[in-house]
């Protein structure tokens, strides 16, 4: 039976001042809730601050992402080394808009994935379809391909312990998330691109759907059969929407 996962990313908000009172706000929360992994992926500057203020909470840490190279000339970069450091225990990689914005390709999320595994640390590996891309009938190739390239050279167990985050671009801090049946058949369908590629890790491997996930949609969303948990952007700002994800997020066999 795999865990539900649900992290929020905050993306490029909150200092490190809101960063604490926030956690302060959420770790009371959701400390009665059992069987799910609760993650929250601050801004880099704020992660020391947020991994000391949940410490004796159930809240894991994440950053948004890293360098691969263990120092050097890298302006404006953070390495896995440093993460590991400030208590960090996971990392989102391949976000669409580090894809969009950053141009991010599927051989350099490979590249950090790997590196992030060898350090010990749990990748949160980004794959989606633009609208474009969806409506030219193009989902389940991008998907693929992401997939393939994304987790290429990966041993299965390896795949079994990290976590894909489905976000179909059209969907990300849009307000239009996708239907139930829209990420089930997604959702089904990188599962089936990983059992080609790595078995039975497959079904180990969880599958969170991102895209302007809120409380009003989580549960019925989570309640697929192969939706794992959730990537939430806007509406985990808010310590009380959150909560409220984190609590409604439960598939009903767990
Ligand atoms: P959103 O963002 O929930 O604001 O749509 C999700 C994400 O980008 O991870």
């Amino acid at each position: 039976m795999r865990r539900p996962f649900v992290a929020a990313n905050w993306k490029m908000h909150k200092t490190v001042q809101e960063a604490v009172a926030y956690a302060r706000d959420f770790a009371p929360r959701v400390e009665a809730v059992r069987n799910v992994d609760i993650v929250i992926a601050p801004p880099f500057l704020a992660l020391p601050a947020l991994v000391e203020a949940t410490a004796n909470s159930r809240v894991l840490v994440a950053a948004q992402n890293v360098h691969t190279a263990p120092h050097g000339a890298f302006t404006g970069e953070v390495s896995l080394g440093m993460l590991q450091g400030s208590g960090v225990t996971l990392v989102i990689i391949g976000h669409s808009e580090r894809r969009q914005l950053f141009g991010e390709t599927d051989a350099g999320v490979n590249t950090k994935t790997r590196a992030t595994i060898d350090a010990g640390l749990t990748p949160i590996v980004c794959v989606g379809e633009t609208l474009e891309e969806r409506e030219a009938d193009r989902t389940f190739d991008v998907l693929d391909r992401q997939v393939r390239d994304g987790l290429a050279g990966l041993s299965a167990g390896q795949v079994a312990a990290l976590v894909v985050a489905y976000e179909p671009v059209w969907a990300i801090g849009t307000g239009r998330n996708a239907t139930p049946d829209q990420a089930d058949e997604a959702h089904r369908h990188i599962r089936q691109q990983l059992a080609s590629q790595f078995g039975d890790a497959a079904a180990a491997c969880r599958v969170i759907y991102g895209g302007s996930v809120k409380p009003g949609n989580v549960a019925e969303l989570s309640a697929r059969p192969d939706v794992d948990g959730a990537l939430v952007g806007g509406a985990s700002l808010d310590p009380a929407s959150f909560a409220e994800i984190v609590a409604s997020s439960r598939p009903a066999t767990v």
